[in-house]
């Protein structure tokens, strides 16, 4: 089974796009292995800290290495994706040369309460992501409008038809992770 590092952008405790990751981690645990890569602990990028890494940048290096893919989950701020979520795609840029994220296939998700679903967030997201050389999936898109009728008390999606675009989703990106990190290994071996 393929394993995906999950990076959520909201740091606070209650956070429903942390409750939302662990739903969808839950609801895909037959197809995917999802595995949070904590963001939080990461101090605000600095070149200089590189004299004496920090052992969170360090952490989060070695278990985007071990990922074959990437899921990003952004609440959204002012129209945009979290500064968590850009501290953290820019350690994982550096050092010069050990691009974290390069050619690894990925996915943007999110949730708000607010009618757009942090549609606008993650369009943001997605032009940075392209950046950073990611192979991004564009199709389903999960512009999630966060209501807590949708979840059961243990918190996995209980409403019959989100739980069916979820699956679905999910099927999407199992199949993306599959075809791209091969497509990955294949090409880094050389003809
Ligand atoms: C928000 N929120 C918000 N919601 C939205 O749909 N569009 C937006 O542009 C914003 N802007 C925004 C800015 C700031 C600074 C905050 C703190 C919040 C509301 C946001 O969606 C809501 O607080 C969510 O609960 C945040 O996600 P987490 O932290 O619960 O995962």
């Amino acid at each position: 089974m393929k394993q995906v590092a999950v990076l959520v952008g909201s740091l606070r405790r209650e956070s429903i796009n942390r409750k939302f990751a662990d739903s969808v981690a839950r609801l895909a645990a037959d197809r995917l292995r999802f595995v949070f890569s904590e963001i939080g602990d990461l101090p605000l990028y600095n070149e200089d800290l590189w004299e004496n890494p920090p052992e969170p940048v360090l952490r989060m290096k070695r278990e985007l290495a071990a990922a074959d893919g990437v899921l990003f989950v952004t609440p959204e701020y002012n129209r945009y994706f979290s500064p968590a979520i850009k501290n953290a795609i820019d350690w994982g840029t550096r050092p010069w040369g050990d691009n974290s994220w390069e050619a690894k296939p990925a996915a943007i998700i999110g949730t708000s309460p607010g009618a757009l679903g942090t549609g606008a967030a993650q369009n943001s997201l997605k032009a940075l992501l392209t950046v950073c050389d990611m192979v991004l999936m564009g199709q389903p898109e999960v512009y999630f409008v966060y209501k807590p009728e949708l979840f059961d008390a243990a918190g996995d999606v209980a409403d019959e038809k989100t739980r069916a675009f979820l699956n679905r989703w999910i099927d999407r990106f199992t199949l993306w992770v599959e075809l791209t990190s091969e497509a990955r290994t294949d090409a880094q071996a050389g003809p």
